[in-house]
């Protein structure tokens, strides 16, 4: 029988046990934004098996004896094949260690967490996940907006810009109503198909569309657009770095000079 939990382990109890996994969510990138609970693995992990996007400001607070093992991926560059580290994984809790997969974000969020745990349930390994906070999360913390608004979307979409085979097809038709609200993982390279795809569907040409890249690092970037000119500004912009893509949200700031635009209109 494999031991992962699935409920919550008493304080007392060890995080993370030799011969086990314990999946941690580094969050965006800004260390502070760390759970306790993930610093705690980190600091107790022997092997720690990381994806691209984790900082070395995070790794950092590793134990010192762990062994880091980069195992990144990255959208059209080099990349770890999703096999081999399903492999490394088994193979490092096989040797007795404790051992971390530490991913961006929460692990739970377009991350292949399914596929490791497969391959961990096949060898009866156990496994527990903390985890992290979503770069959804830091990209709407950045231009001081919510997620979810009374009277504007009562729903909240979560979107990759690409998949396997390409870019991601989606539900257009729904998303291109009025007030719906979508956060855009990998959307950056797919901007120009998103947006033909939604104007396509009879959206609204003014729907805010706001990039956050490298939310909540140092180099955090906003790039305030519209549906319509989204393709333009982003090849002005020149963004550099992950980037969160924001359908229907405009930054605070931005959102309230449009509402006195309005006002002033209609009075
Ligand atoms: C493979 S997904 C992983 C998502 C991650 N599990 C999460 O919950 O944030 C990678 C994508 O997440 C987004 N992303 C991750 N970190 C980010 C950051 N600091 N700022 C903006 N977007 C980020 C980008 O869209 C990037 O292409």
């Amino acid at each position: 029988m494999s031991q992962h939990s699935t409920t919550a382990p008493a304080k007392t109890e060890s995080l993370i046990q030799c011969g086990m996994v314990c999946f941690v969510g580094s969050g965006p990138g800004d260390a502070e934004l760390l759970t306790v609970k993930a610093v705690r693995a980190l600091e107790a992990a022997d092997v720690i098996l990381h994806d691209a996007l984790v900082t070395d400001e995070i790794l950092a607070l590793a134990n010192p004896e762990a062994t880091l093992v980069a195992v990144g991926k990255t959208g059209f560059g080099p990349s770890t094949p999703q096999d081999e580290i399903n492999r490394l994984i088994v193979l490092y809790a096989y040797a007795g260690l404790r051992v971390v997969r530490l991913k961006g974000g929460d692990p739970a969020i377009f991350a292949r967490l399914d596929e490791e745990i497969a391959a961990l349930e096949l060898e009866d390994i156990g496994w527990t996940i903390v985890p992290g906070v979503t770069a959804a999360s830091a990209a709407v913390a950045a231009i001081g907006q919510s997620l979810t608004t009374r009277g504007r979307n009562a729903s909240l979409r979560i979107l990759t810009g690409h998949v396997l085979e390409g870019f991601a097809e989606q539900d257009w038709r729904s998303l291109s109503r009025p007030g719906e609200v979508a956060a855009i993982y990998m959307g950056k390279r797919a901007a120009r198909f998103i947006q033909g795809r939604l104007m396509m569907h009879g959206a609204d040409p003014t729907t805010p569309v706001t990039l956050v890249s490298n939310a909540s690092r140092p180099d955090q970037h906003v790039l305030a657009s519209s549906l319509g000119t989204l393709s333009q500004d982003l090849a002005e912009a020149e963004l550099h770095g992950p980037a969160l893509t924001l359908y229907g949200i405009a930054p605070r700031a931005a959102a309230s000079a449009l509402t006195e635009i309005r006002k002033q209109e209609v009075s």
